[in-house]
């Protein structure tokens, strides 16, 4: 049954299922979109008419949804009606990792993935093809057709019929829409051609034949979480010789343009910075980890461990080596931070190495100004598990009062340096590259610190200045 796709439905609005749909929903305009969430404000957020206020912040997300929406691009959260209607269902709800019971710590909880199939059994109609869109653990998609299955003998009258798909997404935040018009591949794992076929012709609206690669489901979903773990890997080990580096006197930039011309090694991925943060990169290698130990590979679950916890260890190194050159203690000293998504361009700070960074500074009593342009304080406080000291205009000159850590947000740099010992900067966001260095020199209470972990501060701006500086994996000065 090679089906033709003309309705699509989408679960789960997030930073995967909205942007990959407004994608599609825009190569391919004879198909309507629907992308339903069970979250009422999300829904209201997408549909908002200011496109300042989408749920999601994606360079180029806005013209699409200007563009697609209410046309054949829909957000609702008629979750039953929609899934009646589609002859395609994307599942792209979140995965957390599990916080106890079998698997805690390590595993994904599927509980979402699972609620979702029920309610595709429940509410389809004839032929569905399920597409799994949420990086899963390998195997997952047995679980969904399983589900899917017993529906199909229960229902035998209303010809019920569903195939299961595997289509990991290898977006990038902040790129994502550059990367869904343009991507290296697409993966579609699965066992039955035809429904293969109905997925592979709606990508060909847009994307080269050669880059869409056919797998089996379970190489499709093991495909994704390598793919995460390779990438997350290449981030520790350059951080690893970065720390070297700072001990030794050489540059890890240096290092890694030289490796980075061996083509077998490429450029790519090879910054050194505060550790991974995302979404996906943790969650993926402990999904590894949990099925390594599952199939009795101990020293394979040792091996990608090892990265989890060399990046949540080099991020402690960061706060303590700030403690250590502020002369042992933060204890009431101001200290701005600039960043505080997990990398710019994104409002997203799920696992952001800020989170641990500023927790370990507030710990030992620092008195922190977050700047990020993009995150919502609100959502600072909760990563932080600390609410914000006072509003941003109540806080002039009152640091001083203040002994304890606490945390302030701020919009204002330059306003925010007064008297505070250091800057530190933990996201790439260009505007930090374009400061007034001379004025914020001034600001800055002396002997002060520049701590650019980042490496995006220019130093020929700052070296005649007043200033000690850091930089990330230099060691150099
Ligand atoms: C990402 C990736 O898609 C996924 O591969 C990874 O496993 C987890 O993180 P993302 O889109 O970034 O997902 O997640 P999120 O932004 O949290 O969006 C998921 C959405 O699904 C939420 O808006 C949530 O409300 C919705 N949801 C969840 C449902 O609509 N129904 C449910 O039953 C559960
Ligand atoms: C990642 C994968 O790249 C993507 O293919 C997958 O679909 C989801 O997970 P994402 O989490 O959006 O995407 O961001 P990515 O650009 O991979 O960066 C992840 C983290 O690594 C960020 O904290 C980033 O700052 C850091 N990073 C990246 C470095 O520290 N150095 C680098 O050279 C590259």
């Amino acid at each position: 049954m090679n089906k033709s796709i003309k309705n699509i439905c989408c679960i789960g609005a997030g930073y995967v299922g909205g942007p990959t749909m407004a994608v599609i929903a825009d190569n391919c305009p004879d198909i309507t979109v629907n992308v339903v969430d069970i979250n009422k404000d999300r829904i209201e957020s997408w549909n908002s008419s200011n496109l300042n206020e989408l749920p999601i912040y994606e360079p180029g997300l806005d013209k699409i949804i200007e563009r697609r929406r209410n046309k054949n691009l829909f957000f609702s959260n008629k979750v039953q009606e929609n899934i009646s209607n589609a002859d395609m269902i994307f599942i792209s709800v979140n995965t957390p990792t599990k916080k106890k019971g079998l698997g805690a710590g390590k595993a994904s909880d599927l509980k979402w993935v699972e609620a979702c199939a029920r309610q595709v059994a429940r509410f389809a109609k004839g032929y569905t093809i399920v597409v799994e869109k949420s990086t899963l653990p390998v195997k997952t998609a047995e679980v969904i057709k399983t589900i899917l299955e017993a529906a199909e003998l229960n229902n035998a009258c209303k010809n019920l019929k569903f195939e299961v798909l595997s289509n990991p997404e290898f977006l990038a935040e902040g790129t994502a829409i550059n990367d869904l018009e343009f991507p290296d591949r697409v993966l579609i794992g699965g066992e039955n051609e035809d429904a293969i076929l109905s997925l592979h012709k709606i990508y060909r609206n847009w994307v080269p034949e050669e880059k869409i690669l056919h797998t089996n489901i379970w190489s499709s979903e093991l495909a994704k979480l390598t793919a995460n773990a390779f990438l997350a890997q290449r981030i520790s080990s350059i951080n690893s010789i970065g720390a070297l580096c700072e001990a030794t006197g050489a540059d890890v930039r240096e290092v890694a343009r030289a490796i980075g011309t061996d083509s077998r090694i490429g450029s790519k991925f090879l910054d050194a910075g505060p550790g991974f943060g995302g979404s996906c990169f943790k969650k993926d290698i402990l999904n590894l980890v949990y099925l390594s130990e599952y199939f009795g590979l101990p020293e394979v679950a040792n091996f990608w461990e090892g990265i989890v916890k060399f990046n949540t260890w080099h991020q402690h190194r960061l706060s303590r080596l700030i403690i250590k050159k502020l002369f042992g203690t933060v204890s009431g000293k101001k200290i701005c931070i600039l960043g505080f998504a997990f990398k710019a361009n994104t409002n997203d700070t799920r696992e952001s190495a800020a989170i641990n960074i500023c927790k370990d500074l507030i710990e030992e009593g620092a008195i922190l100004f977050i700047h990020d342009p993009k995150v919502d304080p609100k959502q600072i406080e909760i990563d932080l598990e600390k609410k914000e000291k006072y509003s941003n205009n109540k806080l002039k000159n009152q640091t001083q009062t203040l002994s304890e850590g606490g945390w302030y947000s701020t919009k204002n740099i330059i306003d925010s340096s007064d008297g505070a010992d250091a800057i530190v900067v933990l996201t790439e966001w260009e505007e930090y590259g374009q400061l007034d260095w001379e004025e914020i020199s001034r600001k800055l209470r002396k002997p002060a610190w520049v701590f650019d972990v980042r490496s995006i501060i220019p130093y020929d701006k700052i070296k005649a200045l007043d200033l000690n500086f850091w930089k990330i994996g230099d060691g150099s000065k």
